[in-house]
């Protein structure tokens, strides 16, 4: 049947293709496996220099985060990131967040080695259990979870009742976000339109473009529709962007001045 040579190349012919598409399809496996590590791994140590360049903007965030962790109980963080502010929050307030959940590897690694045990995955793929904790944080996480209610919806299933969440995140509609989302467009902090009115250190690039900040209100509707109940606010970084790191801030009730504002709801 293959005696004709033409037969012969024929069968070369398709063997090769094959063998063209499986390399070009291993090929684009790596180089699409490649793309799926997010920007916090590959610029992890970038973070937390940024805050410890930035260190009233830092304790005025911890400040925050502390506000609404009073008698936190057995506590998980949604993107723990490096673990900076669970790390401070032990060491300046005593008070223990044990649990993460974190998909950047490079992130988990060193929240891992500042004691805290970390699951790597998504808030959107991750397992958080079911009426497993007191308490729920979000700091500075929502910005980039796609799907937030699917969450929001998590966390009331994984918190006891009488739980409590925690949702600190940059409101879109604060200085900050606009600052960001300018820089976003313009795809860099090094622009004419931005000269004067960024922060002298800004918040890295790469996080800004990775970033979809929402306002408050739509994190209010998102926390309502998965069921929770008893909102309270807290604010802080309320100067322009410019002077944020001149002063250390307290923490002020409302969501109406803040670059960083804490939402805090319950389960019932
Ligand atoms: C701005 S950092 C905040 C880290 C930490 N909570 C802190 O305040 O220092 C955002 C974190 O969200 C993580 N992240 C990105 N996408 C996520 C997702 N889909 N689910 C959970 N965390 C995510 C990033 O890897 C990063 O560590």
């Amino acid at each position: 049947m293959f005696n004709d040579s033409g037969g012969k190349w024929y069968i070369v012919f398709c063997i090769l293709t094959f063998k063209l598409y499986t390399v070009s399809f291993a090929t684009k496996r790596f180089f699409i496996l490649m793309t799926m590590k997010n920007d916090f791994d590959q610029y992890a140590a970038e973070y937390d220099a940024w805050f410890l360049k930035n260190k009233n903007v830092l304790y005025s965030e911890l400040k925050l985060v502390a506000h609404f962790l009073k008698n936190a109980g057995e506590t998980l963080s949604v993107g723990c990131g490096s673990g900076l502010f669970e790390m401070l929050l032990q060491q300046e307030y005593n008070i223990t967040v044990k649990y993460g959940i974190e998909p950047s590897k490079a992130m988990a690694e060193i929240a891992d080695k500042r004691g805290m045990t970390v699951r790597i995955e998504t808030a959107e793929d991750g397992d958080f259990g079911q009426n497993q904790y007191d308490t729920i944080l979000f700091n500075g996480t929502p910005g980039y979870i796609k799907d937030l209610q699917k969450a929001f919806n998590k966390a009331y299933q994984a918190l006891r009742k009488g739980g409590r969440i925690v949702v600190i995140d940059v409101p879109k509609e604060s200085s900050y976000a606009l600052l960001y989302n300018l820089a976003k467009v313009l795809g860099t902090w090094d622009h004419s339109l931005l000269e004067g009115v960024q922060p002298q250190d800004p918040y890295p690039i790469e996080f800004v473009k990775a970033a979809n900040w929402r306002t408050t209100t739509e994190k209010t509707n998102l926390l309502l529709e998965a069921g929770f109940s008893d909102f309270a606010y807290a604010q802080t970084l309320t100067k322009h962007p410019v002077y944020s790191d001149d002063t250390l801030e307290e923490p002020m009730e409302g969501f109406d001045c803040g670059d960083y504002v804490a939402i805090c709801a319950y389960k019932k």
